[in-house]
């Protein structure tokens, strides 16, 4: 059961039209800066074991894994299909909006790490999405949601487009929990920028994430066992 938490007016967004139209034509250009990107891939080899099914969901033409990462398989999703075509660490891919659909089309418990990168910030239903995600990441298996403070200001949602960095956080945290998601780790991280500019003090873009671990599945029958006793 999905469990409801931003309001109809925090789903409204600028341009109402299809997100397929506006994702048309294929965008070969990296939205995060070069000092998030390293953070990022840092971070998931630190996160992701080896040989795990990665599943990269609202990606494009590059999935920011280390070079040297091995993987069992990388799933892609998103909404241009050449820009999923032309991403060299996809083993197969698949198109979905997920703003009229929600339903993954992946087997339960099939995925060990599931990645957003600049992504979450264009749900219009997170909670349905955060549902679908618990049912395909394994007990054990990783969500990290990662973003910074940019966005195609259009097409985010009000509570994000009006929300603080903090308070985006704070938001996708709430939307797994009430979803089941054992309560996630949150990071708000200031980056350097790479060459010249950051060995004089220049900043790169902000690195925020939220990273949730499946929770391990308790049988009813283990949980009625181990419940007290009616009074
Ligand atoms: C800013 S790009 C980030 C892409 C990629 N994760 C990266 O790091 O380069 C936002 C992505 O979100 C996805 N997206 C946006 N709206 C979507 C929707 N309604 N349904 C599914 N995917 C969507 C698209 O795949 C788009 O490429």
């Amino acid at each position: 059961m999905v469990m409801d938490v931003l309001s109809a007016a925090d789903r409204q967004k600028i341009d109402g039209s299809d997100d397929a139209l506006f994702y048309a034509e294929p965008r070969f250009v990296q939205h995060l800066d070069a000092a998030f990107r390293a953070r990022l891939s840092e971070l998931y080899r630190e996160r992701i074991p080896q040989n795990a099914v990665v599943l990269d969901l609202m990606g494009s033409w590059v999935s920011h894994l280390p070079e040297d990462g091995t993987y069992a398989e990388v799933i892609g999703h998103g909404l241009n299909a050449r820009e999923l075509q032309a991403n060299p660490r996809l083993s197969r891919h698949w198109v979905q909006n997920l703003n009229t659909d929600q339903h993954l089309p992946l087997a339960d418990a099939s995925v060990d790490a599931a990645l957003v990168v600049a992504g979450w910030q264009y749900l219009q239903q997170p909670e349905a999405v955060a549902a679908e995600l618990l049912r395909v990441v394994r007990p054990g298996g990783a969500l990290i949601i990662a973003f910074s403070n940019r966005m195609f200001a259009q097409k985010a949602p009000r509570i994000w487009l009006e929300g603080s960095d903090r308070e985006r956080l704070a938001n996708v945290a709430r939307v797994l929990i009430a979803q089941g998601w054992p309560r996630p780790e949150l990071l708000a991280e200031a980056t350097r920028s790479l060459g010249p500019l950051g060995w004089v003090g220049g900043k790169g873009d902000p690195f925020f994430a939220v990273i949730a671990t499946g929770p391990q599945q308790v049988s009813p029958t283990a949980s009625a066992a181990s419940a007290p006793a009616a009074p």
